[in-house]
């Protein structure tokens, strides 16, 4: 089928939930993606911060095949060794002890909400079950998630929304502390903002959080669907705190494209979901955990995200100098590891179009931000390419 006659179906069959570029992918390998025209591009948006191994990775593509011939569902009505190996693995390499998997980032979230509130009625007071998000942050498009995602243009027109959620401005621990009340349950927080506009808080911002609940005797949830799975340059984000939190999220890269989630939480907390607390059909199942079992392994035994450390700082500096170089086109660039943003000064729009038809595919983000995302195993000479194509398109539009 040729792509116009695609593209028609896409806009009379599919919802119009996102707006969509003019461009169906169909094949992909490491950083590089093809479209049904057969053009290529170097992928910087990783699937929106998933594919960290990059697109049919030899190993992830191998589990896969052997998974799926041995076994691909049950239910949770049974022990999944998979699980039950994953499980371990991300408990040995975090702050957590146990662990429950589901299928997205929302849900993830979701179960996270439901755990605290758990562990806060039991542990505090029956009145505990707010959750205090921050103002800017995303937290995923259910309902309980939308709500905590303190933004309104993603709440509107969905009302009424779940009670027992509460915004304060992220980066200010005196708001939080104001915030906090004997009805507070727990706190839930990206370390980095992603969709926000990767925006990063002051180095004392995660420390004072931690503080602000432990005196309160509330949970810190943080979220680290985005930031997780080494993206930061850590395996997880907080460790550049030096802090850990009672409960996290992750989602996206932990199985590099086929749809998992999971919640980590202390067994102190963990233990309020007992026979029944809670459930899923799909969720951990073999295949999910299988894939994940081999992304986290192999993001461990190949230290990606050390890797993701150095060509970020490569990235950032490679980006600074076209701030530099091309004066009034680009405010400001920042990020940590492989987030990157980079806020614009022409309509973002034009910005992610003229990069696009010069192959690379890239993300938006926050206000007029750029955001790039690029599988861990990027290497130096695709960070340059995709640089080269940046600064070519900015030149192009500023003309
Ligand atoms: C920080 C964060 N939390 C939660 C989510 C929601 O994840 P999902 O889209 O898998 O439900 C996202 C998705 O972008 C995210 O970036």
């Amino acid at each position: 089928m040729d792509t116009k006659q695609l593209l028609e179906w896409s806009d009379k069959y599919l919802m119009a939930f996102a707006k969509r570029y003019p461009v169906a992918l169909v094949r992909g390998e490491g950083v590089r993606v093809w479209d049904t025209d057969g053009k290529e591009y170097l992928d910087f948006t990783g699937g929106i911060a998933v594919t960290a191994l990059g697109h049919s990775h030899p190993r992830v593509v191998g589990t896969m095949r052997e998974q799926a011939t041995a076994l691909l569902h049950v239910s949770n009505y049974f022990h999944i060794p998979q699980q039950i190996h994953l499980a371990k693995l991300l408990c040995d390499h975090s702050f957590a002890d146990r662990v429950f998997f589901s299928n997205s980032g929302a849900e993830a979230n979701e179960t996270a909400i439901k755990l605290c509130r758990k562990w806060a009625k039991e542990h505090g007071s029956s009145d505990r079950g707010d959750i205090i998000s921050m103002r800017g942050g995303f937290h995923g498009r259910t309902l309980a998630t939308v709500t905590a995602t303190a933004q309104d243009k993603y709440h509107h027109g969905f009302e009424p929304l779940p009670a027992g959620f509460k915004y304060v401005a992220f980066n200010d621990l005196t708001a939080l502390e104001r915030a906090i009340d004997s009805r507070t349950a727990g706190v839930l927080v990206e370390p980095i903002q992603g969709e926000g506009g990767v925006n990063i808080p002051d180095d004392g911002y995660l420390p004072g959080l931690r503080k602000l609940c432990d005196e309160a005797r509330i949970a810190l949830i943080l979220d680290e669907i985005q930031t997780g799975m080494g993206r930061t340059g850590r395996l997880w984000c907080y460790e550049h705190a030096g802090i850990t939190p009672d409960i996290m999220t992750v989602a996206k890269a932990l199985a590099n494209g086929v749809p998992i989630g999971a919640t980590l939480a202390t067994e102190e907390v963990a233990r309020v979901f007992t026979p029944g607390s809670h459930g899923t059909t799909f969720g951990g199942n073999p295949l999910a955990t299988a894939v994940g079992l081999t992304v986290l392994t192999t993001l461990l035994e190949e230290n990606l995200p050390d890797r993701a450390g150095r060509m970020g700082r490569l990235l950032l500096e490679r980006l600074e100098a076209v701030r530099t170089r091309l004066p009034g086109l680009v405010k400001e660039v920042r990020g940590r590891g492989l987030l990157i943003g980079m806020e614009m000064v022409p309509p973002i729009g034009d910005v992610v179009t003229a990069c696009r038809e010069r192959g690379l595919l890239v993300l938006t983000a926050g206000n007029n931000m750029m955001r790039l995302a690029p599988p861990l195993v990027v290497s130096e000479a695709e960070v340059n390419r995709a640089v080269g194509i940046v600064g070519d398109a900015l030149e192009a539009l500023a003309r």
